[in-house]
Parts: C-alpha cells; sequence; structure tokens
C-alpha cells in the first residue's frame, strides 16, 4: 500500500428515522471521492456511521415499546442495507453504542476535566413542566414560551458540565478567517459574526434529564452531551483512547469533514475547541454543502416531503441516482429536488449522451470492422481537439475532486462525452465506410470514440461504480487498463481492440409518463397518511367575530435583508419593505430556514401587533407560517402582490 493516506467522513446519521435522499447525498458524495482517491494511489480510510445516543431516541423507543438499543439496532439496519444498495464503500462503520466507543468517550471526557477544561456548574435556563425539558433563553418561541408545546416556562436551575470555549475563541477565528478549512469559504464570516465576535459562550456538556448517554464515569448522575459523544467518533474511531482500532497515527488528521449546513457550527466551532482542548491536530477541510429542498423546504420526516432511494434505485438503478443527485447539488448552495428534472437528467446525460455515445461506437466497429479494428491509423487535425480535451480531463477532474466540487468534476467529463458525441457527426463514419480507401480513418475515428469513452468513464467510474464496468466490457478494455495513470494518456487500448455489444445501459425514459408514475408512487409512499395528518391537526380555535378578525392587520412584505440573531438559535431577525417603509421583525424560523432562503421573497406580517423585544432585538409584527408536523413553513405570495398590500 501507499504511504499517502487519505481520510473522510461523513456526520454520523441520528437513526430515528429512514433515512432519505438528503442523508445519501453526503454519503454518495463522500464515497465518490474515496474511490477516486484509492485510484489514485492513496490509502483511504472513508468512515461513517450513526449517532445513537440523546433524548430523541429515548422518547422514539419508548413510544414504540422497545428498549433505545433494539429501536436503533432495527434502523441501523436500513442504514447499512441502503449503503450496500447505494454501493457505498466504507471503510469503517461505527455506532456510538459501539462499547470502544463508550469508553473512548469517557477517557476524552475525563481527560477534559483533568485539564480544566471542563468544569461543574449550574444550568441556568427556563423549563417547561408540562415538558420535563430545560430550555436556553434562546431556545424558546416567539412568545418566549416552551418551543415544544408553547406553554409558560419558569426559571430553573441545574447541575451541569460546561466546556470552556473562550481560550479557543482567537484561533478558531484565525482557523476560519484566515485558513483554507472550511468550504465554501463564504460562510467563515456569518460564523464569526454569529457566535465569536458576540463572545463564544461556554457549552454544556452534560444532561441529567435523560438516561440514554455515555454516563460521565466520575459523576454518574450525567450523561455527556450528545454532540460531544458524537463529534469525538472521527477519531474513535480510529483507535484514539481505545485498543478497538489502531489508525489514529497514521489517518488523523482527516482530510475532508463533509455536512450539511445544519450542523455547520457544530463543526466549525465546536470541534475545533475539543481538539484545541485536547492539544490534537485539526481536521484539514470542513466541506459543507446545502440541503436538498422540496418545493422549497428541507427534506424532513416531520414534513412528510422524504424522497425514499429505495424507490428511485429500483426504478432507475442506483448510478443513476447517485449521478443525479452529485450532479445537482453544487457546494454550499441548496438543492430543490424534483422528479421531473431527475427524470430529464437521466434521459439527456445519461441514456442520449453518455448510453448512444457508448451504444453508437460498439455498433459501428461490429458493423464496419465485425467487432474488431485493424491496427491501421490515418490521423486528421480535427481530431487534435477531441484528443486534447480527452487527455486532460484527468487534470481537471483531480482538481474539483480536491476542491469537492463534484457537480463540476462531473460536467468536465460530460463535457467530453458530448465532444465525442459532436465528433462522429464531424467525422460522419457512415459516410467513411462507403469509401474502400477509407478503412484506415474510419478505424482512426472509432478508435479514438473507443479512447475517449475509456478516458472518460474510467474517471466516472469513481462516481458511478456499477454500470462503468460494463461500458468497459462492451469497449474491450481489459480491467487492467482502466487505471488512474491511464486515464491521462490516450492511446492505450490495443490498436485491434475487439468491443462486445452488451446490454442497453440507461434505458430511454417517456419523461411525462415516467414523472406522472413516480410522483404516484412517491406520494403513494409517503410516510404519512391523510389519516394521521388529520390526527396531528391542532383543533380549531373559538368562533370569532369579523370585526375581531378586522383587529389583525395582515400585510405583504418583501424580505430585504435577513440574519441569525446572535446567541439566539432559533430566530433570524428580518428587514422588511411593508409597502410603507423598513420593518424589523423576529421570527423564530431559523431551524427551518437559512437567512439566505428567504431574501427577496414577499411574505405575510401581523404589521399591528405590539412590538416585543426576544433575546434584546426588536421585533414590530410577526411572520405568518403554517405549523407542519414539529417544523414551521413560511407562507410566501406571488412576487407581483404589491408590498403593503392588505389581506382580507
Ligand atoms: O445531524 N439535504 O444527524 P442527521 C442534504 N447526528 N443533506 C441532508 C439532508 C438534506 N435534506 N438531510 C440530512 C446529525 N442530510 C448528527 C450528526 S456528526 C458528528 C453528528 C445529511 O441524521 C447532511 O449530511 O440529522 C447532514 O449534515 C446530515 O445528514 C445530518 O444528519
Amino acid at each position: 500500500m501507499s504511504n499517502k493516506t487519505f481520510y473522510i467522513t461523513t456526520p454520523i446519521y441520528y437513526p430515528s428515522g429512514n433515512p432519505h435522499i438528503g442523508h445519501c447525498y453526503t454519503t454518495v458524495a463522500c464515497d465518490s471521492i474515496a474511490r477516486y482517491k484509492r485510484m489514485q494511489g492513496y490509502d483511504v480510510m472513508f468512515l461513517t456511521g450513526t449517532d445513537e445516543h440523546g433524548q430523541k431516541i429515548e422518547e422514539k423507543a419508548s413510544e414504540k415499546g422497545v428498549t433505545p438499543q433494539q429501536y436503533v439496532d432495527d434502523i441501523v439496519k436500513i442504514f447499512k442495507n441502503l449503503w450496500s444498495y447505494m454501493n457505498i464503500s466504507y471503510d469503517r462503520y461505527i455506532r456510538t453504542t459501539d462499547d470502544y466507543h463508550v469508553e473512548a468517550v469517557q477517557k476524552i471526557f475525563k481527560n477534559l476535566y483533568d485539564k480544566g477544561y471542563i468544569y461543574k456548574g449550574e444550568y441556568k435556563g427556563k423549563y417547561c413542566t408540562p415538558c420535563e425539558s430545560f430550555w436556553t433563553e434562546s431556545q424558546l418561541d416567539e412568545n418566549g414560551c416552551c418551543p415544544e408545546c408553547h406553554r409558560e416556562v419558569k426559571e430553573a436551575r441545574e447541575e451541569a458540565y460546561f466546556l470552556k470555549m473562550s481560550p479557543f475563541a482567537e484561533r478558531i477565528e484565525k482557523l476560519l478567517l484566515e485558513t483554507d478549512f472550511l468550504r465554501p469559504k463564504t460562510r467563515a464570516q456569518e460564523l464569526v459574526n454569529n457566535f465569536i465576535k458576540p463572545g463564544l459562550e461556554d457549552l454544556c456538556v452534560s444532561r441529567t434529564t435523560f438516561k440514554w448517554g455515555i454516563p460521565v464515569t466520575f459523576d454518574e448522575k450525567h450523561v455527556v452531551y450528545v454532540w460531544i459523544d458524537a463529534l469525538n467518533n472521527y477519531i474513535t474511531a480510529l483507535g484514539y483512547e481505545n485498543s478497538a482500532h489502531s489508525d489514529y497515527e497514521k489517518f488523523w488528521p482527516a482530510d475532508v469533514h463533509m455536512v450539511a449546513k445544519d450542523i455547520m457550527r457544530f463543526h466549525a466551532i465546536i470541534w475545533p475547541a475539543i481538539l484545541m482542548a485536547l492539544d490534537l491536530p485539526l481536521p484539514k477541510h470542513l466541506a459543507v454543502h446545502g440541503w436538498i429542498t422540496f418545493n422549497g423546504q428541507k427534506m424532513s420526516k416531520s414534513l412528510g416531503n422524504v424522497v425514499d432511494p429505495f424507490v428511485l434505485g429500483e426504478r432507475y438503478g442506483a448510478d443513476s441516482i447517485r449521478y443525479h443527485i452529485m450532479r445537482e447539488m453544487a457546494l454550499g448552495s441548496d438543492s430543490s429536488f424534483s422528479n421531473k428534472i431527475m427524470i430529464d437528467r437521466i434521459n439527456s446525460d445519461l441514456a442520449n449522451d453518455l448510453g448512444n455515445l457508448v451504444s453508437r461506437t460498439v455498433a459501428m466497429v461490429i458493423k464496419y470492422f465485425d467487432g474488431t479494428l485493424p491496427a491501421d491509423r490515418e490521423t486528421d487535425d480535427l481530431d487534435n481537439e477531441l484528443i486534447s480535451m480527452a487527455e486532460n480531463l484527468r487534470t481537471s477532474v483531480d482538481r474539483y475532486v480536491d476542491e469537492t466540487q463534484l457537480n463540476n468534476a462531473l460536467a468536465e467529463i460530460f463535457k467530453v462525452i458530448s465532444r465525442a458525441n459532436k465528433y462522429i457527426d464531424e467525422t460522419a463514419p457512415w459516410v467513411l465506410a462507403k469509401d474502400e480507401n477509407k478503412k484506415a480513418r474510419l478505424a482512426t475515428v472509432l478508435y479514438n470514440l473507443l479512447e475517449s469513452i475509456r478516458i472518460s468513464t474510467t474517471l466516472l467510474s469513481c462516481f458511478m461504480p456499477t454500470t462503468m464496468p460494463k461500458v468497459w466490457e462492451q469497449i474491450g478494455a481489459e480491467e487492467n487498463l482502466i487505471t488512474y495513470g491511464n486515464a491521462g494518456k490516450f492511446g492505450v487500448l490495443p490498436a485491434n481492440v475487439t468491443v462486445h455489444k452488451g446490454e442497453v445501459l440507461f434505458p430511454r425514459l417517456d419523461i411525462d409518463k415516467e414523472t406522472e408514475e413516480l410522483n404516484a408512487i412517491l406520494l403513494k409512499n409517503s410516510p404519512k397518511s391523510e389519516d394521521e395528518d388529520k390526527a396531528n391537526l391542532a383543533p380549531i380555535s373559538e368562533t370569532i367575530k369579523i370585526d375581531d378578525f378586522g383587529k389583525v392587520d395582515l400585510r405583504v412584505a418583501e424580505v430585504k435583508s435577513c440574519e441569525k440573531v446572535p446567541k439566539a438559535k432559533k430566530l433570524l431577525c428580518l428587514q422588511l419593505d411593508d409597502g410603507f417603509g423598513t420593518r424589523q421583525v423576529v421570527s423564530g424560523i431559523a431551524k427551518w430556514y437559512a437567512p439566505e432562503d428567504l431574501i427577496g421573497k414577499k411574505v405575510i406580517v401581523v404589521a399591528n401587533l405590539a412590538p416585543a423585544k426576544l433575546c434584546g432585538v426588536e421585533s414590530n409584527g410577526m411572520i405568518v407560517a403554517a405549523d407542519v408536523g414539529e417544523d414551521a413553513r413560511v407562507i410566501f405570495v406571488d412576487k407581483d402582490i404589491p408590498n403593503g398590500s392588505k389581506l382580507r
């Protein structure tokens, strides 16, 4: 094995529900990078796993009447099935209930305590008696009430352990602003402004209100806060503070942690602080991608809008799904999932461009040369552009894979595939075939096509590992020729290569019919039935008179700017144009919307609500949103309704 190492991780997922296409994105992205690095000769460690402790899991298990361990065991099986179905080549799977991880986290917690970074203090917060839950000021809803049941909360105190954060603030700020740790870098300033500039608060790292967690060895009524437990998986899985594995020296620091934006703060601030406190090197890169959304909403189980990857895979094959999600998502921005766009893309890129290129080329070699090319050649200047694009492809894919921009890597590969299709039109092999004197020229054209296919599919195989070997079989590329080294060279296939007719790689789809059928299937498989939905609806409130309604002044307003409220996890501060001027409103929707999701949109605001201060920030009105399960969805209105329009 080579001495160049590469360590890449996905987040460890909560097994609190079945995995969906959002989980697939990160895992497939990491898998593609891991495969690429292996092909480049790196000794790769690709880690994924599940984050199995915490109150939510404890509650879900008790709802189902099983132990938390039984509950997570069942869901972990589904995660592992999905990864095998999607051809995920992870090297290690960590479960935070694994004994070695539990033992290592206990040691890490104790070390931090012995070093003085963890101390015992008092957690002052708000307590909701009916829910038996502690909340911080910033977690409360817009009215300062319990974010779960919206009833009144009272002041409460509880003994807890805290991690000192302030000693690391300066180093973390430098890490974010002055290094290329965070990708995309554009998010660094937002993190610094929201969390570091207002003063990094010490983090409460133990809980006493539930049991399903890792016990603090020296104070057993406390369990370790689930994020401290979870983040450390990246080192315990390598053998840090345990003897189950022994790869820490070899692989740490990680080359890439990949996560979505909702957990960026934990990875960009808290994780570096823990590592600094432990005196360990920091990971090299944190790649943050956006969400796969459905109708503008984050895909999530409680919204009932999850797309089941098994259903899609069964219909189109795991590789097509892998391709679609990789191609669709640009690092840093959200990507809206649509059945129609997926079907279109599978048709145009995979069936028409790639599938057609392979089948046409192979068919022509069979038709004109009985399947085996003669060795005579006749070159033409017309060949140069295709050859140079194919030869240079590896360099650009290398760069994009290193920068975690997989959509761009795929776009480069498909440029060569398109160029090859255009080359067929330019060289018109069917015309050459009619002329006996053009046999050498015809053979050269077909050889160049086979070589372009070999190079592009060698690189593509890291993204689509199941289908590409079928292409190699068809174009007569022996397995030993499929190497990273050969992907940078033109002229590798033997001059008298023999091709083989094979199955259709990507059957062409009837877009309208397919979209309709798929919509119907996904609707049927949607995790919530209508009856369940009805059971979850809040009852209709007491009747009011029309005059009462008339007292509520609802207006259309446009979001001009929006930012997170420092120290308030749930709050966003929006500047609205309400037709009369600028109005500042604070809204508890940060869990579901990033500021950039709202800017430019038109919303409904309760314009005559008495001003109130939320976490010290003045709010003049309230944004209208719908409760959907545990989530909130802002009601957006048409762009052509003027700002200030009154609702009636
Ligand atoms: O946060 N679009 O676990 P989690 C894109 N256990 N990616 C999505 C997504 C979507 N709609 N939904 C989920 C946790 N993801 C913690 C992590 S790590 C030490 C602990 C992906 O199950 C994305 O990678 O909620 C996101 O970061 C992760 O799933 C969150 O998974």
